[in-house]
C-alpha cells in the first residue's frame, strides 16, 4: 500500500521553483511545472550534488556542480555527463497540501 507523507504547502512553490525537502529522512527535491508538481531524489545520480540547488529551465534540472540535465518529470537523464536516471516519487495534492510518495 502507498504510503503519502506530507511534504508542504501546496501554495510554496511557483512554476519553475524547486524546494529540497527531507521526508523521512530521505532527501527530496520537489517541483512545480505548469501548476503541477513532481518530486526527484534530492542528489544527482553523477555525484554529490542537490539538484534542490539547480537551475530550472524548460522542463529540466542542472545540476549545480558539473551542469548535466535531468528530466524533472521522468528523473531521466538529459545531458552529459549525467547518464543514470534519478529517482522520482509520486506525488499527489489533497487540500491545500503537497504529498509524497517514497514506495
Ligand atoms: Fe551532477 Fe556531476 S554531480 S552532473
Amino acid at each position: 500500500m502507498t504510503e503519502w507523507h506530507d511534504a508542504a504547502a501546496a501554495d510554496a512553490l511557483s512554476d519553475d521553483e524547486v524546494m529540497g525537502l527531507s521526508i523521512a529522512g530521505v532527501p527530496v527535491a520537489l517541483f512545480r511545472q505548469e501548476g503541477a508538481f513532481f518530486a526527484l531524489h534530492d542528489l544527482c545520480s553523477h555525484g554529490a550534488a542537490r539538484l534542490s540547488d539547480g537551475f530550472v529551465e524548460n522542463g529540466c534540472v542542472e545540476c549545480p556542480l558539473h551542469q548535466g540535465l535531468v528530466d524533472i518529470r521522468s528523473g531521466a537523464p538529459c545531458s552529459a555527463p549525467i547518464t543514470e536516471p534519478v529517482r522520482s516519487y509520486p506525488v499527489r495534492v489533497v487540500g491545500d497540501r503537497i504529498e509524497i510518495a517514497l514506495n
